[in-house]
């Protein structure tokens, strides 16, 4: 088993002290290797729930096993060295650093990683995310599907065991999509890397074996109930 959620509630806080409940997940698991689009609403936590699997959220109660460790019960700075070795990322929002330029972007991702830095492999993910051409330009200076394309690249670049990408298609036109799939499909099946992808398009979703809707499996009301007992 690669990944194994077990009994997930998470709720946010709002200023006035209420709790918005989210998740509420009682089992959800996925073998080494497998690939699965998860669809659902917007604001349905989907996000939420891949912050939680890559450690950046702590649940409220629960496991997340990730790779044989349980990483909701390790400290922050544990989590963050766990998932620069093992997690690859393609945030919502890229998260891309303004001050590096892409080739820099995907280096940083590699160097975190702690097994070193492969310049030449760095150029290659961004040549086959066809932006070759665009090495030395800061996130500025790329379109928006040029970035997320450089967030595509630095999600593979620590060769991960797991790869969570949210949205990775969003903003590119029809033949960047096909492009930007094909790499993350290709790199995950040719590694047996474990692959979670949030998805709006059923386009996408229709490529995967395996599909899941957040709201069949999400009960956040879970949440409210074991928290007031
Ligand atoms: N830091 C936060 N504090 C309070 N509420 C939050 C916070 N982050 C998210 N939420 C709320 O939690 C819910 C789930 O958000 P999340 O971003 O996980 O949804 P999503 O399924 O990824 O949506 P989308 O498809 O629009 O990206 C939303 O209702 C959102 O308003
Ligand atoms: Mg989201």
């Amino acid at each position: 088993m690669s990944l194994l959620l077990e009994r997930i509630r998470k709720s946010y806080r709002e200023p006035g002290g209420n709790r918005i409940p989210v998740l509420g997940i009682q089992r959800f698991a996925m073998n080494q290797g497998e690939q699965v689009a998860l669809i659902g609403a917007s604001g349905g936590g989907k996000t939420t729930l891949l912050n939680i699997i890559s450690g950046i959220l702590t649940p409220d109660s629960g496991r997340v096993v990730v790779d044989g460790s349980d990483i909701a019960a390790k400290q922050e700075v544990v989590r963050d060295r766990f998932r620069a070795a093992k997690i690859g990322i393609v945030f919502q929002t890229f998260n891309l650093l303004p001050a590096f330029s892409a080739l820099e972007n995907v280096l940083l991702g590699m160097s975190f990683s702690g097994r070193g830095v492969d310049r030449a492999f760095a150029k290659q993910l961004l040549e086959r995310v066809g932006l070759g051409h665009r090495l030395h330009h800061s996130p500025q200076k790329l379109s928006v599907g040029e970035q997320q394309r450089v967030a595509v690249a630095r999600s593979l670049a620590n060769k991960p065991v797991l790869l969570l990408a949210d949205e990775p298609t969003a903003n590119v036109d029809l033949a960047n999509q096909q492009l930007i799939l094909d790499l993350i499909r290709d790199t995950c099946r040719d590694h047996n890397v474990t692959l979670l992808m949030v998805t709006h398009s059923s386009d996408v979703a229709g490529t995967f074996a395996r599909v899941e809707n957040l709201k069949d499996f999400n009960r956040p009301e879970l949440c409210l109930q074991e928290q007031s007992v």
